[in-house]
């Protein structure tokens, strides 16, 4: 497949043309995960090889077994591209659940439709984020570079958390801060005042990856 072949988006423009596996072969498996499409024409899903010929649901429901103590959210004023790409790099570090705060239509295109494997839940501001968070025991730390805000880098990071990120542009509204209970900065050594969005989650999300993952365990996808 050439260059001009491939989608306008395509999640890995210098990997393979085309992943995963062909149509099924040998003995009809019987495992009810096993979804009969997928079995006859092949899986060229984005997918984890262990999930090969599975049906989305099984997927979730796996997934859904050891889910991490992490939530991300993110506001949604102006439908930021970023909300999708959190949403991927959220699938990837398997996070508990996503939050949108505001609008409840996002921008879905960097999802790569990895949002039908996440727990995608909205809220209509950050304290109703807030309250909710604290019926689970989960803080809610804003990460946005700030005046007055710690060091993401330094801080004792509590294992049951929320990550919640500003749009770029306006960055975390004023109620979004005062949803908080703490506001956290990543440092930078350049001179441009801030890095993307999600980028930014990216770096959050991977803070609670190194803390408290299990990365001995044959979850721990490297390719
Ligand atoms: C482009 S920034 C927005 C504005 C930023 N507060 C400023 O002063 O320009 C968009 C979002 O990315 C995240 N972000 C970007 N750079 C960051 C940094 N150095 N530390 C923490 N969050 C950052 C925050 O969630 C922020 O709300």
């Amino acid at each position: 497949m050439d260059d001009e072949q491939r989608a306008p988006y395509d999640p890995m423009p210098h990997g393979p043309a085309e992943v995963g596996v062909g149509p099924w072969e040998g003995p009809w498996p019987t495992d009810p995960r096993y979804d009969a499409v997928l079995l006859a024409e092949g899986d060229r899903r984005n997918v984890v090889d262990r999930y090969r010929y599975w049906t989305v649901e099984a997927i979730v429901a796996d997934l859904d077994t050891h889910r991490h103590d992490f939530h991300v959210a993110i506001e949604n004023w102006q439908h930021d591209f970023n909300i999708g790409t959190i949403v991927r790099t959220a699938n990837a570090f398997l996070a508990a659940e996503v939050h949108i705060v505001g609008n409840r239509h996002w921008n879905r295109r960097g999802a790569m439709v990895t949002d039908r494997y996440q727990h995608v839940r909205h809220h209509a501001t950050a304290a109703d984020l807030a309250a909710y968070l604290h019926d689970s025991d989960v803080r809610l730390l804003g990460i946005d570079n700030l005046p007055g805000s710690s060091h993401l880098e330094t801080m004792d990071l509590p294992r049951r958390v929320c990550f919640l990120f500003g749009q770029e542009g306006p960055g975390l509204s004023e109620t979004a801060r005062e949803a908080c209970d703490g506001t956290f900065s990543i440092a930078q050594f350049g001179s441009t005042r801030s890095i993307n969005a999600s980028a930014a989650a990216a770096i959050a999300m991977h803070t609670w990856i190194r803390e408290y993952a299990d990365l001995g365990g044959e979850d721990a996808w490297r390719g």
